[in-house]
């Protein structure tokens, strides 16, 4: 079996699996070559050859394990009738939902004809993917999609969609139901075109409240997640609820998934302790420590190596890839998981 996907189900593998988020992207000089061709992002994301070929780039380059979907968490707000776009510097753009009357505009009916795009790419990937590589498809998180979608972009601290869901919880709760719905059938169809993993990403889960993370965060997930596998029950999926804290324990207990993508601040032994005896870990070298590289970079990588690979584990970050990641520290990054013997850390 590919090593991704054996670790995914469970297995313990010397050396870990390795892959990053956001692996495919500005730091890369083929990226940004194939980007500038492309014209806008959301162009890229929609060009099936072009999106494969973005899609292999770090995987031809560095030999990952695992090659995600290049495409956006956003698509499915854009499939769903709101106005996406991208602007240089200041990221993704929406127009924003205001109130329970902007819901009644947002429509299910050319749902999968507008991500046909994203399909395609899966099924081309599936006759050019290395054959050890594992693909990945991904959605975000009905609360992290929704937060884009309210605040009409990115936003500090998301305040405009938390009151919302406080003062108005029935049209909350109509959005959150919607992206439950159509996000499942979205990680079913890139399942059906040829993703042999999915990852939810949540990036933001971590600004709730406990019960509100259950709610809002928690409950959607295991509610998609438990659609997914009722009709694809051997696919692994990765549930990253970034920010959550001890209630990463509830994540790895309720969830259903069968793996949890670690942010950086998750304490590695109690994270073996508590939560690799339910699921798969993956994560959580910092971004920056990667930027950084050298010294600071190995000292991390043993110590992470150390704690969780003698558990299922697959080898990631806290969080995406830096766009000014050297490439230097990527390939060294990668003979240290790959070539060195683990050593305890002094
Ligand atoms: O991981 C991969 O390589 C696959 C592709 C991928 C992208 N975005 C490409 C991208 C994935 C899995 C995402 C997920 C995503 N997108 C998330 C969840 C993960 C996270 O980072 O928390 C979120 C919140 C988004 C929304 C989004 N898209 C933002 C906030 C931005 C702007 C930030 C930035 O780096 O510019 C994007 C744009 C984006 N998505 C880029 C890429 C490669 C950069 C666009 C460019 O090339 O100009």
């Amino acid at each position: 079996m590919k090593p991704l996907l054996h670790a995914l189900k469970g297995n313990i593998l010397s050396p870990p699996p390795v892959w990053f988020m956001r692996q495919a992207g500005r730091y890369l000089p083929e990226y940004r070559e194939v980007r500038s061709k492309a014209g806008s992002f959301l162009d890229l994301c929609k060009t099936p050859e072009l999106a494969e070929k973005v899609t292999l780039q770090p995987v031809h380059r560095f030999g990952m394990d695992g090659a995600i979907l290049f495409s956006d968490i956003l698509v499915v707000a854009e499939a769903l009738g709101q106005k996406l776009w991208f602007e240089e510097g200041t990221g993704p753009r929406l127009e924003p939902l205001d109130s329970a009357d902007d819901l009644d505009r947002l429509t299910t009916r050319h749902f999968h004809d507008r991500l046909q795009p994203i399909y395609e790419t899966l099924k081309r990937l599936r006759e050019s993917t290395p054959a050890k590589v594992t693909r990945i498809g991904f959605a975000g998180a009905p609360w992290t999609v929704a937060s884009y979608m309210i605040e009409g972009g990115s936003s500090r601290d998301f305040l405009k969609s938390r009151i919302w869901a406080y003062r108005e919880s029935t049209s909350f709760a109509r959005l959150i139901e919607l992206l439950v719905e159509v996000t499942a059938d979205y990680l079913v169809h890139q399942i059906s075109a040829g993703a042999e993993a999915v990852q939810l990403f949540d990036s933001w889960a971590g600004i709730w409240p406990e019960a509100e993370f259950r709610r809002w965060s928690l409950e959607p997930c295991r509610r998609i997640i438990e659609r997914v596998h009722e009709v694809h029950p051997e696919v692994p999926i990765i549930y990253f609820p970034r920010g959550a804290g001890v209630l990463y324990e509830a994540c790895a207990v309720e969830s259903g998934a069968q793996a949890l993508s670690l942010d950086s601040s998750v304490p590695l032994r109690w994270a073996r302790d508590v939560l690799q005896p339910h699921v798969t870990l993956q994560g959580n070298l910092d971004p920056a420590c990667l930027v950084a590289g050298g010294r600071a970079m190995e000292t991390a990588v043993e110590r992470l190596l150390w704690i969780l690979a003698e558990g299922p584990f697959v080898f990631n970050l806290g969080h995406g890839i830096d766009k000014t990641t050297p490439l230097d520290n990527v390939a060294e990054l990668m003979d240290l998981i790959r070539g060195k013997s683990v050593q305890a850390p002094a």
